[in-house]
């Protein structure tokens, strides 16, 4: 499932973020890369353990564990440290699916991705092309959001950056590992909540219906669910 959040961040804490993080050194972006994405990534991020990195990625961090839509969707077991790069004059990440297990020694993580997210920080007339593209069974699909809000999509998914031709990109990525490892899993225990919400919305939270579906989503959750 791919899934926009919107407004993670409001305009006054993308601010506030891309001056911490814009104050601070930055790296090439292959820093950190294996050889096969190293063919296809040319862009900027932070040194992934720098202050700055640690500083905003907790913003960022406390930000989506604030959305209860992120939530959700995302059931997360653990959220990896947000990472940040920035693309301009062309710069571009190919064709790639991201790297199944993260470790980050700084703060000692160590994650299976099922999701991947990216939190724009830069609005879309910032700059000219950089859509976030990413391809399912459904076809490609191409993103670019407002500055503050997120896309969730699979890890799984193969995705590219297109080239940055105008103006600079700016944005937060990481990974989720989340309580349910199967995506269509997850796709459903959310599709369900959703469902509960907007009905609790009519008949009310008490009603038995309300409590029943609780208590099945719950039990599903408790089937599946992977501490
Ligand atoms: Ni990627």
């Amino acid at each position: 499932m791919m899934l926009h959040v919107p407004g993670v961040l409001s305009a006054a804490e993308v601010a506030s973020l891309r001056a911490l993080i814009e104050a601070a050194p930055w790296e090439d972006g292959n820093a950190t890369s294996g050889k096969q994405s190293r063919l296809a990534k040319r862009n900027r991020q932070l040194p992934e353990g720098s202050d700055a990195a640690r500083d905003a990625g907790a913003r960022v961090r406390e930000a989506v564990t604030k959305s209860a839509l992120f939530m959700a969707a995302a059931l997360p077991h653990t959220v990896y440290p947000p990472l940040f790069n920035r693309y301009g004059g062309g710069e571009t990440f190919g064709d790639h699916v991201d790297n199944a297990l993260r470790f980050q020694r700084h703060q000692n993580v160590r994650i299976r991705t099922d999701l991947s997210a990216t939190l724009f920080l830069s609005g879309p007339d910032a700059y000219d092309g950089g859509e976030l593209v990413v391809e399912d069974t459904y076809g490609a699909h191409e993103v670019k959001l407002p500055a503050g809000d997120l896309i969730l999509y699979p890890a799984a998914s193969l995705h590219r950056v297109m080239p940055v031709t105008r103006g600079e990109r700016v944005a937060s990525f990481f990974w989720i590992q989340s309580l349910i490892r199967d995506d269509a899993q997850r796709t459903l225990l959310f599709d369900m909540d959703v469902a509960i919400q907007n009905l609790a919305q009519e008949v009310g939270l008490g009603a038995p219906a309300i409590v029943s579906l609780t208590g099945t989503y719950q039990n599903l959750l408790r089937m599946w669910a992977e501490l």
